[in-house]
């Protein structure tokens, strides 16, 4: 071991998942001259602001310059723990072309422009690694580019932002209100800086592009994936949900069939029973099936410093064996089909409808006709005891075209006798 190998690193950002990466690789110093024959050196870190306090860090690895990094000869290895597309995507492009190996948790950056860099890094003969971002700690990036490739996978199905599944959580099992959930989660770090990306379902979005992507070998793009997030779900449809035997959560579904790729992101009534309703707090999990390989499960954690920072440096010792063995580039892009995306109004959902109706004869009569009319035909119905002249009614369909769904709620909705449409919840 006298003459190992030196691996220099830079590490383009130090907040909470750089600073996970800089804890952990340090515990990992020795094990990871087992793991790979090599020692990994961090020897420049990019921040923002060289003034801030870092706790447990030399100040003499900080810089705020990029170029500093980028023309040094000796660093092999860029970790981008910045996010955001700019200047990541420079950063990176020029890392590449550099003949530099990247790590990367950096879903905004793969989910747009993930088909240009994976072609840049195998142009250069470079590996650009991304586990961390998706669903954190749990290495499904790894699992659908490698032991699932002969899966046959037709679904992907995951529960892939810890915020919102930790906000959904403390609403339905303690009465806690969206805001004060919002601000745990943010205060945990599982939150984006703007966590508009989680409660909108954007970040959901991201990363269920990049796994529709791996699974199905052709590309999708965020552009491309419908979003909905969780800010209209209240109390009320979690309750009533349950009344039902359901659970809400925010889902990343992507299907293939023969037409072609859906991907959603929205939030969706879960049977009690499915393996995905038991996923609680900011924990994480992927679904899959496959046409060869069944039905599996991945489940963990999803954000966080240290379930981040263990998905970086399983990336970044896999490019370090790769280093001592002569062997970067090995895994490029694997989209080689050009499959189309499906847009959301011509795919097949359930849906919850509450709605308030003014407690006349006929109005259940009229919602339901126009519902058959536009061929939706309905599963459950449930109608509250009215008050105050308005009656609640709540409606799950069977799977139906979503948009004949779409139509009939444009007339529902400017029937004399409609009060409010409350929700409108899709149904797995
Ligand atoms: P963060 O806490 O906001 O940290 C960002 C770091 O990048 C900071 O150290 C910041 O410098 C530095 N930085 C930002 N813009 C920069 C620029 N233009 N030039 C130089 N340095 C810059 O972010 P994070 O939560 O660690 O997330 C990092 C990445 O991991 C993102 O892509 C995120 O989506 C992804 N990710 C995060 C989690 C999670 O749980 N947090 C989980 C999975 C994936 P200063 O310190 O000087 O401000
Ligand atoms: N904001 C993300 C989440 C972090 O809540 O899951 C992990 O990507």
């Amino acid at each position: 071991m006298d003459k190992r190998k030196v691996i220099k690193a830079a590490l383009l950002g130090l907040g909470t998942v750089g600073g996970g990466v800089y804890k952990l690789a340090a515990r990992l110093k020795d094990e990871m001259v087992y793991k790979t024959g090599a020692e990994l050196e961090i020897s420049k870190i990019l921040v923002r602001s060289l003034g801030k306090k870092r706790e447990g860090v030399d100040p003499a690895l900080l810089t705020d310059s990029w170029r500093e990094i980028l023309e040094d000869p000796e660093i092999s290895l860029v970790i981008e723990l910045m996010g955001g597309i700019e200047p990541a995507r420079t950063y990176v492009t020029e890392a590449l072309k550099a003949g530099k190996n990247v790590v990367t948790a950096n879903k905004d950056l793969l989910a747009e422009h993930g088909g240009e860099l994976l072609n840049l890094a195998q142009e250069h003969g470079c590996d650009l690694m991304f586990e961390a971002a998706v669903a954190g700690a749990i290495p499904i990036i790894r699992a659908l580019k490698q032991g699932l490739s002969g899966g046959l996978i037709t679904e992907v199905a995951g529960i892939v932002n810890g915020t919102t599944n930790y906000i959904l959580t403390k609403m339905s099992e303690i009465g806690m209100d969206y805001e004060d959930a919002l601000a745990i989660a943010m205060e945990k770090g599982y939150a984006e800086a703007d966590p508009t990306a989680d409660v909108e379902g954007h970040d959901a979005g991201r990363k269920i592009a990049i796994m529709a992507s791996i699974a199905f070998n052709s590309r999708v793009t965020f552009s491309q994936v419908y979003t909905e997030g969780i800010t209209k779900i209240t109390a009320k449809d979690i309750r009533y949900a349950k009344d039902f035997g359901y659970v809400i959560k925010l889902l990343g579904i992507a299907k293939k069939d023969e037409d072609g790729i859906v991907v959603k992101v929205h939030p969706m009534l879960l049977p009690e029973d499915h393996p995905l309703a038991s996923v609680r707090n900011s924990f994480n999990a992927v679904f899959l099936h496959g046409e060869a390989c069944d039905d599996a499960m991945f489940m963990g954690r999803g954000a966080g410093e240290m379930p981040t920072a263990s998905a970086v440096m399983g990336d970044v010792i896999d490019v370090m064996g790769n280093v001592v063995h002569g062997c970067c580039g090995r895994m490029g892009c694997t989209c080689y089909k050009n499959l189309p995306v499906k847009g959301e109004e011509s795919t097949y959902s359930k849906f919850f409808l509450r709605i308030q109706v003014k407690d006349r004869p006929g109005a259940l009569a009229n919602i339901s006709g126009v519902l058959g009319n536009n061929n939706v035909s309905i599963a459950q119905v449930y109608q509250k005891k009215s008050e105050n002249g308005i009656a609640e009614l709540m409606i799950i369909t069977d799977r139906v075209l979503e948009r004949n769904f779409n139509d009939s709620l444009a007339i529902i909705s400017g029937m004399s006798a409609m009060k409010e449409i409350s929700s409108v919840i899709r149904v797995y």
